[in-house]
């Protein structure tokens, strides 16, 4: 790593981590959870694109270790720039986890390996021919001893209640528990109070500091055993058995809860109701990421996602006061966090929070996905021409428009909340193909659906186009009839260039 990278918080990198991690120092990262796709580098293609397209785990990557040779140079990146009192979440389901967590043990250690949590991801469903598979596995480790754990509680189950709190006084509901623990000791804990002597039952005083404390002024170590036990009992907390056995009375209402154990069922996956959801199939529950956060990170810490998809991990960190970075190979996946930065948070792009690219290249360009592709052209003309290039979020249904620019003023009339009305209707339509000689017919089809749109000016993007297509643009605006712009991608990069 360079000496030159500095620690960027509230930035979103556009790009694969495995550059990308390049841009952050080392140990500096106080929490990292990632949720990579299990099936393939190039899932994002998938995922942001053609929902349609399934394809099965075996034709994308061959085999796990495939999987897993893909995974490995990224997560030890990770762990480079996690700092030595942090801690990390890998989100994965059955399709790899095993080998994943072998994969963990060795670059984090066995021994820095806390829980893997098994996170009830459906309601039941079924699979005839096996049991359902409705969990996904989220491993935790840390990177030494030394890290940051808030416990985090649970409502009690019924059945618990109903076993334990069985009684009831004006306090209200509580449960009997020892004053005693297992073992005879010599001294203080194993005097006789009222009556009762813990070494008859092979036991000494085990008093609940906590509770004293809670009934005095001073220092509870300053108190003796007999003087702790005084003090519960004045106060109402210990109850005396028929045989003479006394009691520590735990009430209900003073308990946290129960503590939270590595079995999560009661964060319900993102239905299609919810009001977070934004529609992408991997989108991951807020209160998931929630939970991490305030477990594993304090207030004003530093938490990275690597693989970020529409951003859960950012907007939970923003909402529980921690500093953030996010990384997504996919540019529409950035675009999705930098709305939803907006929506949620009224945060601004370039202002509040920064969206680093990395420059494509035309090789890069031409192999891209043809639905990232479509969106990293219009985004680009956008910024290029200075007006705010949206789109469509859907890859096909819109009949020829690929997307749209809007005069930026536009923009931020609609961010300030201003009212539109009038104006919503100045765009320009573009269409955008991922191909070499677009030809006399894409020209006459795009027309026809400018005409639709009832717009008269309109962008071509595309790597080249073929004389007969050049010739029909120029005819079309010579008459009045159409300006079409042919943009090549060259020249896109070549303002780009330019802009730098
Ligand atoms: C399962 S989704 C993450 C969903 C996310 N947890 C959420 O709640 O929205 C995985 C994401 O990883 C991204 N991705 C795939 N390969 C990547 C890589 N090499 N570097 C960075 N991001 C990558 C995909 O574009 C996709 O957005």
């Amino acid at each position: 790593m360079k000496k030159s990278h500095q620690l960027k918080t509230g930035s979103i990198y556009c790009g694969d981590c495995l550059k990308m991690l390049d841009e952050i120092p080392d140990e500096s990262i106080d929490l990292i959870y990632i949720d990579p796709p299990f099936n393939s580098n190039r899932n994002y293609e998938t995922f942001w694109g053609d929902v349609q397209e399934k394809r099965a785990f075996t034709d994308r990557f061959g085999d796990a270790d495939a999987y897993i040779r893909y995974m490995r140079p990224r997560v030890e990146k990770l762990y480079r720039v996690l700092k030595k009192t942090g801690s990390f979440y890998y989100h994965c389901d059955w399709h790899a986890s095993h080998y994943v967590k072998i994969m963990l043990d060795e670059i984090f250690s066995f021994n820095n390996f806390k829980n893997e949590i098994v996170w009830k991801r459906t309601s039941a469903h079924n699979d005839p021919k096996q049991y359902g598979r409705n969990s996904d596995r989220i491993f935790f480790y840390t990177k030494s001893d030394k890290y940051t754990f808030h416990p985090q509680y649970t409502e009690y189950e019924e059945e618990y209640l109903n076993n334990f709190y069985r009684f009831k006084d004006k306090r209200g509901r509580y449960r009997l528990s020892d004053l005693t623990g297992a073992g005879v000791t010599k001294g203080d804990s194993n005097i006789e109070w009222k009556g009762y002597k813990p070494s008859t039952r092979k036991r000494h005083w085990a008093v609940p500091n906590w509770a004293v404390q809670k009934l005095i002024d001073k220092e509870v170590a300053e108190l003796t055993i007999r003087e702790k036990l005084e003090v519960l009992y004045e106060n109402g907390f210990i109850e005396i058995s028929k045989n003479g056995v006394p009691s520590f009375k735990r009430y209900l209402e003073e308990m946290k809860g129960a503590p939270l154990q590595e079995i999560w069922t009661d964060i319900p996956p993102i239905s299609a109701q919810a009001k977070e959801r934004l529609g992408y199939p991997t989108q991951k529950p807020m209160a998931l990421m929630e939970r991490i956060i305030s477990s594993s990170s304090n207030k004003g810490d530093v938490v990275l996602d690597a693989f970020c998809g529409c951003g859960t991990t950012l907007v939970a960190s923003q909402k529980l006061g921690r500093k953030w970075i996010g990384i997504d190979v996919s540019p529409t996946a950035c675009r999705v966090m930098s709305q939803r930065l907006w929506d949620d948070f009224k945060l601004v792009e370039g202002k509040d929070f920064e969206l680093v690219d990395i420059r494509k290249t035309e090789a890069e360009l031409r192999i891209m996905p043809h639905f990232e592709f479509q969106n990293w052209a219009v985004i680009a003309l956008g910024q290029l021409t200075d007006m705010s290039g949206i789109p469509n979020k859907r890859k096909s249904g819109d009949f020829g428009i690929d997307g749209r620019l809007y005069p930026i003023e536009l923009e931020k009339k609609k961010k300030a909340g201003e009212d539109l009305f009038g104006d919503v209707d100045r765009y320009y339509p573009v269409q955008v193909k991922q191909m070499d000689k677009v030809g006399r017919p894409d020209i006459d089809n795009f027309y026809a659906a400018m005409k639709r749109d009832g717009r008269d000016k309109g962008y071509f993007i595309a790597f080249g186009f073929s004389g007969e297509a050049e010739k029909e643009v120029k005819r079309l605006y010579k008459t009045g009839d159409a300006d079409i712009n042919l943009v090549t991608v060259k020249k896109l990069l070549e303002m780009e260039a330019n802009l730098l």
